[in-house]
């Protein structure tokens, strides 16, 4: 039986509603994101000689607070993590300690900033990913983010630097699924080294096939912490019922026909089904490799354990409904 936790939010309330929803409609890519970068680097309170001298935490917070009211303008809805959620997974930092995170999603970098933020106060003897070298010894702390478009890429580093967070994340260009396969090398990471936390932020089909080749590396693994936004909107069942199902129905899942086209989407189901509605269905869907998986295809670790949980909270600027699934990886069957 697979045990299904929900979490309540620490905020209690909807945060106000500054767009309507924008499934449907251009939400980005239109030149909102370097003008962002743009209204940041202009803005005389985050210049460096306004900032040098402030604590990191509100050096940083300058930037989120600049990043998000931007967010506030007439089609200029940014698809940030934000803060309801954002808070959350801030705390699970620094309550987990980990050394090494990887984001899949960089987008304009306000989730890199709010989790990175963390990773220099609590490891601040740690070396950094520009000066990382071939020595498995050495006491590594990072966060390393996946980022497709190199024009967001670019505004996220922007703003790193005006955030003071910019030594510790490396943002890497490029399709998430074909970068996974090779990271280890490109990083430089030999194994046993995986990463203590994993944020899930960008395509949402790719999510489950993108943590089942994470898997087959051996870069998650028993200790690992993966954090999946947007498991409420859009919504994400099949990744969901990867990360809820027991290694039995994982090793049982596998014997199912890899599909070889999208399946039709599976709603969430209604809350008093998720005890079991994960493990029918959608777990054979997650033997789907969408296109944008570039060809490659997985079948991920089976035998992993993961405890799973819901965090819920809001989108920030439509206020509608969302969550993130933690999903701790407690071991190997
Ligand atoms: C929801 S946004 C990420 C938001 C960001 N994590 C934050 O909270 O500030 C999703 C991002 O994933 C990127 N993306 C989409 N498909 C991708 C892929 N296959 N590989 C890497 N990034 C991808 C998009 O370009 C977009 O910037």
């Amino acid at each position: 039986m697979v045990t299904v936790n929900r979490q309540k939010s620490e905020v209690s309330s909807a945060p106000a509603k500054y767009h309507e929803p924008v499934q449907g409609t251009v939400f980005h890519g239109d030149g909102r994101e370097e003008a962002l970068l743009k209204h940041l680097q202009s803005l005389p309170d985050l210049s460096p000689e306004s900032t040098a001298k402030l604590p990191l935490q509100e050096r940083s917070q300058r930037v989120l607070n600049a990043i998000h009211e931007f967010g506030k303008g007439e089609n200029r809805y940014l698809m940030s993590v934000g803060d309801t959620k954002g808070r959350q997974v801030e705390s699970l930092v620094r309550e987990k300690k980990p050394k090494l995170i990887l984001e899949l999603g960089t987008y304009v970098g306000y989730s890199g900033i709010s989790f990175a933020r963390h990773l220099l106060e609590i490891h601040p003897n740690s070396t950094y990913p520009g000066s990382w070298t071939e020595d498995i010894t050495e006491d590594r702390a990072g966060y390393i983010s996946l980022e497709k478009s190199e024009v967001y890429a670019t505004t996220a580093r922007g703003g790193f630097e005006l955030a003071g967070v910019d030594k510790v994340i490396k943002v890497l260009v490029g399709s998430s699924t074909p970068n996974i396969k090779t990271l280890r090398e490109k990083l430089n990471m030999p194994r046993p080294l995986k990463f203590d936390m994993v944020f899930l932020d960008h395509l949402k089909p790719l999510y489950t096939i993108d943590i089942k080749v994470l898997e087959e590396e051996g870069l998650v693994g028993p200790g690992t912490t993966l954090v999946a936004d947007n498991v409420v909107k859009p919504g994400n069942p099949a990744y969901l019922s990867w990360v809820r199902a027991t290694p039995a129905q994982k090793r049982q899942s596998l014997a199912a026909p890899r599909l070889t086209a999208q399946p039709p989407v599976t709603p969430n189901p209604a809350v008093e089904d998720w005890e079991t509605a994960f493990c029918h269905g959608p777990i054979d869907e997650t033997r789907w490799a969408p296109d944008e998986a570039e060809g490659f295809t997985a079948e991920g670790d089976p035998n992993l354990i993961y405890t799973s949980e819901m965090l819920d909270g809001w989108d920030p600027y439509t206020g509608e409904k969302d969550a993130c699934e933690v999903s701790v990886c407690t071991g190997r069957d």
